[in-house]
């Protein structure tokens, strides 16, 4: 299994790969947003309870910033999946979502990145992984369609 840095931009590819089919084809749009609700929270969820966890008494700053991201997330989420389909409201809507969680992937992607590197050991990172992929199986779980 690669590395948890490596699982985690796999799904953050995933997701904007979601996000532009939710964007341009109207059609899969129900599938679509079922698979993103399942996605999303359980990609926060498992990082949260891996790699946050490990970071958070090194960098307690930078965990906290992307808690509360995250927080923002799931707030936007949870008001995105209260609005009907055909609403007008809706893509507005999955804009203003896709624009918070893009922004928060590039900041994993650049600052948590580097500290994970920097303060973890590679067999850690590896370790990690598997933590990281029965978590987000186990929030899958939870999710009610
Ligand atoms: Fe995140
Ligand atoms: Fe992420």
């Amino acid at each position: 299994m690669p590395q948890i840095l490596e699982l985690i931009r796999e799904d953050h590819e995933l997701i904007r790969g979601l996000f532009d089919e939710l964007e341009s084809s109207p059609e899969a749009r129900d599938v679509r947003c079922i698979t993103l609700r399942r996605e999303l929270p359980g990609h926060i969820y498992a990082e949260e309870v891996t790699l946050y966890a490990y970071l958070r008494d090194t960098v307690p700053e930078e965990i906290r910033r992307s808690l509360d991201e995250h927080a923002r997330v799931r707030d936007t989420l949870a008001r995105f999946e209260r609005i009907p389909l055909r609403d007008a409201d809706w893509m507005p809507a999955l804009v203003n979502l896709r624009r918070e969680v893009e922004e928060h992937f590039a900041t994993e992607e650049t600052d948590v990145f580097v500290l994970a590197e920097r303060h973890i050991d590679a067999g850690v990172l590896f370790e990690l992984s598997e933590i990281f992929q029965e978590e987000k199986e186990k929030a899958a779980r939870y999710v009610t369609v």
